[in-house]
């Protein structure tokens, strides 16, 4: 079996680029609160990233002010912000990241023909001069300036060697080549990586870096393309995260290369063993849920299942025989049934602490007295329902509309009912509403408390555990005009986390009308 073969020092080292927080946020429904992203940005920090994009500091205030904090915050990785080219977003940019210990400026222009001449309307040499002066100008506040060419895999290669060579004679560091549209193939962008590299003066000076959407699934296969054509920096996401398909996924790309470092002779910095915190984290606040068979299975909740006998045979035997990398590797410890309504707070904060939440004393007191409550009712308390718990808890800590009761009349009698009653800005308020399905009625009488346009787009149930006692983990996609949103909930009774999820939705769309990020802002 093929694992670490050579010494990491025999190989060559990739630069992980995590842009989970601006291009995986950007993804519709994906916004996270600045309490939210400050914990993913940490969580990246502890586990090795080496850059953390940020956000895109001019997009909105929010954007900005997330850049700022988690520039204060973050300690070891360089942090990055966005800009196009343009100075007012670098300057931006530039305020943003003021604070940071290491501080990175990401400038990029469209340069395919479809960008140039119908979305910026400029011609070969405008878009040059643009790269000019917008790497020259970040270079004044920043030595470390990384440079995208947007669209590159459909921009024609002599131009693209001709406004690379301008942005490596300008100062730029790392030249990030986007598969934007996520079009290419792994040849061909290993292929495209070479060209640049052998073609382009003082190519050897920088580092070169992908940058690879997932429209044809081949986002990570292209990732690991362009290290082979010579790419030291990835730019990835947790869980794919990201605009449309999403992006190369950082579990993926990071488990390929330390897993086959027979034909990858690569290594990252990255700490492996938090990558399911990470996965479930992301998943949590982007209410994204992560597919069951994901990929590659390495977070995916049947990473490590096995259900067929022949499978179950050989596991037993040897592991390896159908499990190319440990479930402990990535994190996953085997599922243990925790504790139940006798555990003492001592043993829960221990439990806490082994899970990854560090709360504070009040959060500390009511995820306790949720987990009370919940081993009164549920007979098996598995560290995931923990999980749940705490995770539906920190979302609903900076919630302003709260569910306080709720009470569904359902069955095949009807007419279904709901009659639920929310908190909204600490006033108590209560509707009823009947409705096709329980379902329908609760979302109603939310509606008549909290008018909204918002439109349901989602409504999605999972089990957070096996058995019919288990937690529903339910996600509700709500959109208003271009904002959309996604919420979560988790409680053993489905109506009650389905209530919570639309409340938790509605939530952010209330912070999103307050915030409005232009959708010309976007970034792909
Ligand atoms: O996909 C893309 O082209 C981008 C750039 C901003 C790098 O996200
Ligand atoms: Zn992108």
């Amino acid at each position: 079996m093929s694992t670490e073969t050579q010494a990491p020092a025999e190989k060559q080292r990739v630069v992980i680029f995590d842009t989970t927080l601006r291009d995986g946020e950007q993804s519709p429904g994906a916004s996270m609160t600045l309490e939210e992203k400050l914990q993913v940005a940490e969580l990246l920090d502890e586990m090795g990233v080496d850059v953390i994009e940020a956000g895109f500091p001019i997009a909105s205030n929010g954007d900005f002010e997330a850049v700022s904090e988690i520039a204060k915050r973050v300690k070891r990785s360089v942090v990055c912000g966005l800009a196009r080219a343009s100075g007012a977003d670098i300057d931006r940019a530039a305020e943003a990241l003021q604070h940071a210990e290491r501080r990175r400026i990401h400038t990029f222009i469209g340069t395919s023909p479809l960008h140039r001449e119908f979305q910026l309307q400029l011609d070969k040499d405008q878009v040059y001069e643009r790269v000019v002066s917008s790497v020259t100008r970040a270079r004044n506040f920043t030595d470390d300036v990384e440079w995208s060419p947007m669209d590159a895999t459909r921009t024609e290669h002599d131009y693209l060697c001709r406004v690379v060579e301008a942005a490596i004679k300008c100062g730029a560091t790392t030249i990030n080549i986007p598969d934007t549209v996520g079009y290419a193939t792994p040849d061909e962008f290993r292929d495209l990586i070479k060209m640049l590299i052998e073609r382009v003066p003082n190519a050897d000076t920088v580092i070169f870096s992908t940058h690879c959407h997932d429209d044809l699934g081949l986002a990570v296969a292209n990732s690991l393309g362009g290290v082979l054509g010579g790419a030291r920096q990835i730019e990835c996401t947790i869980n794919g995260l990201g605009e449309r398909a999403g992006n190369a996924a950082l579990e993926e790309v990071v488990m390929a290369i330390k897993t086959r470092g027979d034909v990858l002779p690569y290594y990252t910095d990255i700490d492996a063993t938090l990558l399911m915190r990470a996965s479930k984290l992301v998943s949590a606040v982007s209410a994204f849920p992560v597919q069951y068979n994901k990929a590659i299975a390495i977070v995916g909740k049947n990473a490590f299942a096995h259900e067929s006998g022949i499978h179950q045979d050989g596991v037993l035997k040897n592991a390896q025989t159908y499990e190319i990398m440990r479930p402990e590797d990535v994190g996953v410890r085997s599922t243990s049934l925790v504790m139940g309504k006798h555990s003492g707070r001592h043993a829960f904060r221990e439990k806490l602490v082994a899970l990854g939440f560090d709360l504070g004393d009040n959060a500390f007191e009511e995820a306790f007295r949720r987990f009370k409550d919940l081993a009164d009712r549920k007979k098996h308390v598995f560290d995931e329902d923990i999980a749940a718990l705490v995770e539906d808890e920190m979302a609903q800590a900076s919630e302003t509309i709260r569910l306080v009761a709720l009470t569904v009349i359902a069955g095949t009698g009807g007419p279904q009912k709901a009659i639920v009653t929310l908190d909204v800005d600490g006033v108590h308020q209560t509707k009823e509403a009947v409705g096709d399905g329980p379902v329908d009625a609760m979302f109603k009488a939310i509606r008549s408390i909290v008018p909204h346009e918002a439109t349901l787009q989602l409504y999605q149930v999972g089990a957070v555990t096996e058995e019919s006692d288990a937690q529903a983990d339910v996600s509700v996609r709500l959109g208003e005009g271009d904002k959309i949103v996604t919420g979560r909930g988790a409680d053993t009774d489905t109506m009650v986390a389905s209530a919570k999820a639309y409340v938790s939705a509605l939530n952010k769309l209330v912070t999103r009308r307050a915030k409005s990020k232009p959708e010309a802002l976007r970034a792909s």
